[in-house]
């Protein structure tokens, strides 16, 4: 993983491409569209939306179908790995993900992956401390 510094990611760039996500959600029931994009290390930017279902528990949130764009649009056998994320919402400002989606963005980039935050942003291991991940399994 290429060292990364906070300075070296064009965050607007990511926040338009998040926006862009955002319009192509479907969020029929909470009326709350999310848009999430990454950088990763191999320089794609990945992209997701929200996908709502009207059993609403089985709801998928922006992060799954961005991680499901990592997977699928890397190269064979080399997914990449994310660097930088912003996610936005209805509301202005960075909407931070949820406790689950904290969880998928460690699978995925692990605990320096830089997430957007109004004020300034922060390394994944600052909203997710302790991670579990499948160095813990046996
Ligand atoms: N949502 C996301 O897409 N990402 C998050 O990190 C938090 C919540 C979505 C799920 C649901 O469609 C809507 O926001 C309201 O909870």
């Amino acid at each position: 993983m290429p060292e990364v510094s906070v300075d070296d990611v064009a965050w607007n760039q990511l926040r338009e491409a998040a926006k862009a996500a955002r319009e192509l959600a479907y969020a029929p029931y909470s009326k709350h569209p999310v848009g999430a994009a990454a950088l990763t290390d191999d320089g794609r930017i990945v992209t997701g939306s929200n996908v709502e279902n009207a059993s609403l528990g089985v709801t998928l949130c922006a992060e799954c179908s961005m991680v499901g764009d990592l997977v699928r649009t890397g190269k064979p056998g080399k997914r990449g790995r994310l660097i930088a994320f912003a996610c936005v919402g209805p509301n202005p400002g960075a909407l931070l993900p949820c406790g689950r989606c904290r969880q998928l963005l460690s699978e995925h980039g692990g605990p320096d992956l830089l997430i957007d935050r109004d004020g300034g942003p922060v390394p994944l291991s600052f909203l997710l401390p302790d991670a579990f991940s499948g160095d813990d399994l046996p």
